[in-house]
């Protein structure tokens, strides 16, 4: 396993145009599409970040590669089981986790929202418990952990939000060992909670026995770079 991070800086719209011909069609037309430059560099630096990390591990350029989804939108590499990927982005990072299993991450930009009224409405009882039972000032923080292991769990299985959310829990004990439970049984998934930056909260879930320690930290420029030397 390996867990990649990018921290996004702004790119000049001749050169995203340049950068998003390098790419499917598909992607290329979903980031045309963003209002927000922000939205349009994320989704474009987490594509470039999985094209150039096949080519790093498999040998595979750019033009040779097609991704598939799922039938809930879960993107993966047809033909390479062994080869599972998972990506998301928020606020100023694009990470990335890859895996012989499946794999699921989970970054978000922690914003001050109505947690409690959130919580109340889409978390299991012993979730909404675990956030309220601590100090005032430290519940948002609490909150978005829970948001981003449940998040994490989700986009492992694979299945997105066609899973509800108060449908299994997520059970941190007093060692901090973390597991989901589904129909009061526990389930064999691990997760890792990542301190990445101040104002984010981050986790991985896997269906493999350990999860890295380590975020691979990757330069925009440098990672640009790379990818126009695969084409
Ligand atoms: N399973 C796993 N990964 C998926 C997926 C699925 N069903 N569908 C899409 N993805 C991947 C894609 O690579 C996508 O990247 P792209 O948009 O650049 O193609 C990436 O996940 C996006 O992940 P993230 O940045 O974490 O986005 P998100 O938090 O907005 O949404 C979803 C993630 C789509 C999987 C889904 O869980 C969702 O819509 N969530 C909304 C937020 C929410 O209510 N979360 C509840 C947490 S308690
Ligand atoms: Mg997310």
């Amino acid at each position: 396993m390996k867990i990649y991070a990018v921290k996004t800086l702004d790119i000049s719209e001749g050169n995203l145009e340049k950068i998003c011909l390098l790419i499917h069609l598909e992607k290329r037309c979903k980031i045309q599409k963003f209002i927000n430059k922000k939205d349009k560099v994320r989704t474009l630096i987490g594509e470039i970040l999985i094209r150039t990390i096949i080519f790093e591990e498999l040998s595979i350029r750019n033009k040779h590669l097609t991704f598939e989804k799922n039938q809930y939108g879960k993107p993966y590499f047809k033909g390479h089981p062994k080869f599972n990927f998972n990506i998301s982005h928020s606020g100023d990072f694009v990470v990335c986790a890859i895996d012989d299993k499946s794999i699921g991450i989970d970054i978000e930009k922690v914003k001050h929202i109505e947690y409690k009224e959130i919580a109340k409405s889409f978390f299991s009882l012993s979730e909404f418990n675990y956030i309220v039972k601590e100090d005032l000032n430290i519940q948002l923080s609490k909150f978005y952990e829970i948001w981003t292991l449940k998040e994490s769990y989700i986009k492992c299985s694979g299945q997105g939000l066609s899973i509800p959310l108060k449908s299994f829990s997520i059970d941190i004990d007093q060692y901090e060992n973390i597991k989901v439970i589904i129909d009061k049984e526990h389930k064999e998934y691990v997760f890792k909670r990542f301190d990445i930056g101040s104002g984010y909260k981050m986790a991985v879930c896997s269906v493999n026995k350990e999860i890295s320690n380590n975020i691979i930290m990757i330069d925009q420029n440098s990672l640009i770079n790379k990818f126009r030397g695969l084409i």
